[in-house]
């Protein structure tokens, strides 16, 4: 037996000798947080080498599409957001991002968001389209089962004077009123993307449109919703062009573990089909460029 594994066994019998279930948990979740590190490490390592080449994609200001894993100086730092007071769940890092990655906007496909809430990421997806000559005569496609779920929706009300819809209520209206005038440039529909507390009886979501170009995924973090909005969407992705957010991809971090934080396991699940090209530092944002086979 190496010296190595003589050390990590002795190590592992002291540890599994201890008293305090509390205290291997604590361990153990340590352990976990040295395994995201490391793997950020490796990613932004990879990154940095350019081992695989990204097309070229412009944006309207003539800025070239990079790759930018956990940068502090990423592309999108010195952009200014607009002031926007809709309730919301994004990060002051999210909200530039959205501003960024839009003016690659360049019109040969749709441009689609999934799960929306009250509609603060659309707000920033929109407005920027706005000041992007390609969304001139173009919608953005909004979808959401728009079902009210008390029980980890209501705490963002506070402090603002939305009133709580109620369980499973539609807050359809609530999204509509609070992007006022950008309505005019959004198509909404009200449909699930899988069954999900409340919204069973909802249609499911069909899509009919065009190839996508960009599409926002904010629904949910399980692999089911995760694999129906690829079912739904991926025969309509275009090989080094479909450019696919993920606002929530970091949350896999999360430390304790918890069994519904799947968005790794599901992009992991896509091999390289999904190459990761962006991961939004103190964000949640992970884009990434589709390389599967072309479907047209
Ligand atoms: C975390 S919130 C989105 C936050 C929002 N993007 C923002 O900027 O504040 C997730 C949204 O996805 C919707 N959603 C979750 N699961 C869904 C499903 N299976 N089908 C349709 N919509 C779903 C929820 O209703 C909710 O509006």
């Amino acid at each position: 037996m190496s010296i190595g594994n003589r050390v990590y066994r002795k190590g592992l019998k002291s540890i599994l000798s201890l008293s305090s279930t509390s205290w291997i948990d604590r361990f153990s979740d340590e352990l976990l947080r040295i395994r995201v590190s490391i793997q950020e490490i490796l990613r932004q390592r990879e990154a940095r080498g350019q081992f695989i080449v990204l097309p070229e994609i412009f944006s309207t200001k003539g800025e070239k599409l990079v790759r930018s894993i956990l940068e502090s100086n990423a592309p999108w730092d010195g952009i200014e957001v607009p002031r926007c007071d809709i309730p919301g769940m994004l990060t002051d890092s999210e909200k530039k991002y959205y501003c960024y990655i839009t003016a690659f906007y360049s019109g040969w496909g749709e441009i689609v968001e999934l799960g929306p809430w009250l509609g603060l990421s659309t707000f920033f997806v929109g407005s920027s389209l706005l000041t992007n000559s390609n969304f001139i005569d173009r919608k953005l496609y909004v979808f959401d089962d728009f079902t009210w779920r008390t029980s980890w929706m209501d705490k963002w009300l506070v402090g603002t004077d939305i009133v709580s819809p109620g369980n499973h209520a539609s807050f359809q209206q609530i999204f509509e009123s609070q992007l006022g005038d950008l309505m005019k440039n959004i198509i909404v529909e009200r449909r699930k993307i899988c069954d999900y507390d409340g919204n069973e009886d909802l249609p499911t979501l069909d899509w009919h449109g065009g190839p996508i170009e960009l599409l926002v995924v904010d629904c949910g973090r399980s692999l089911a919703v995760n694999d129906a909005w690829w079912t739904i969407f991926s025969s309509r992705f275009v090989p080094d062009k479909t450019l696919i957010i993920m606002q929530d991809w970091q949350n896999h971090k999360r430390v304790p573990e918890v069994y519904w934080e799947n968005t790794k396991i599901f992009t992991d699940s896509k091999g390289q089909q999904l190459d990761l090209i962006h991961e939004v530092k103190n964000a949640g944002i992970a884009t990434f460029l589709y390389r599967g086979a072309s479907n047209a």
